[in-house]
């Protein structure tokens, strides 16, 4: 696929997970984390002033009229996940997973602890929606950590310095601690910048648990089930189910290095699993 340098500084998607694996390795210290500016090379930074500096309320509002209705497409898990492995950039095939493997080494990692199938099966789905990427969505809109918009911006989101290039910094009623929200009004009512999390979420919700909802849904959103920050705005509710939303982030983060996944070994139990929870064709 095409890439323009002025929206797509990243070489692939996956330059901004690994950024974020590498910033939350395994036994690091607190002062190593602090310094996370050192992990990320400059196409990374690149990305996250983009992000930072276009995801605005009235953006948000504006891709979740366009995505999150679901009148676009009609297919099912499997053609989307085809779809998305269509998705090749600056990768070397002989080291990098494909996404259908990304996502079945995530769900195998969770299939071996022995959690549930529906915990399993968010395994599966949880990155499908980047597949916004290929509907011509700018790197910025589709992947990076996720923050509330419309609200003051806390400085537990990585590079806040990058906010200052923000229409939004400029709107005063946006950047008071609550902003237009009210004080623990609940995430669902709050607005988060846009990405592969809310699609996948808004395509699949009616078929899942809640506790697989929130894990797609919050997936990137690290300031909050890694740092606690917008408590303020989150309810009780949120506040339990982001137990199942820090559970599965284990097994997003550290997946990768473990072996390939034999996918024909292994596509006949994802076969059933999906079609236990979804009908053929789902609205996209
Ligand atoms: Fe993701
Ligand atoms: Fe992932």
């Amino acid at each position: 696929m095409q890439y323009n340098a002025d929206n797509a500084p990243l070489q692939q998607l996956e330059d901004w997970d690994e950024f974020v694996a590498t910033r939350y390795r395994q036994g690091k210290s607190e002062e190593e984390f602090r310094n996370y500016k050192a992990d990320a090379n400059p196409t990374v930074t690149e990305f996250y002033r983009q992000n930072h500096a276009h995801q605005t309320l009235d953006f948000v509002l504006s891709k979740k009229a366009e995505y999150c209705g679901l009148n676009r497409d009609k297919k099912s898990i499997w053609e989307m996940a085809e779809y998305l492995n269509t998705l090749v950039d600056d990768s070397d095939p002989d080291t990098d997973l494909t996404q259908i493997e990304h996502l079945l080494q995530t769900a195998e990692a969770i299939r071996k602890d022995g959690h549930p199938r529906w915990f399993i099966l968010a395994g599966f789905l949880h990155d499908l929606g980047k597949v916004l990427c290929l509907y011509g969505e700018p790197q910025w809109a589709v992947v990076g950590d996720t923050f509330p918009v419309g609200c003051g911006y806390s400085a537990q989101v990585v590079f806040p310095e990058f906010f200052a290039a923000n229409p939004d910094s400029k709107i005063s009623d946006y950047q008071t601690e609550n902003g237009i929200y009210e004080v623990n009004c609940g995430l669902d009512k709050v607005h988060l910048s846009f990405g592969h999390d809310e699609y996948i979420y808004q395509a699949t919700r009616r078929y899942l648990p809640d506790e697989a909802q929130y894990m797609l849904r919050y997936h990137s959103f690290y300031a909050a089930h890694r740092h606690s920050a917008y408590r303020h705005l989150m309810s009780e509710q949120d506040e339990r189910m982001f137990e199942w939303v820090r559970k599965f982030n284990q097994y997003d983060l550290y997946s990768k290095g473990r072996e390939r996944p034999k996918v024909q070994e292994i596509l006949p139990y994802y076969q059933d699993l999906v079609s236990e929870f979804f009908p053929d064709k789902i609205s996209w």
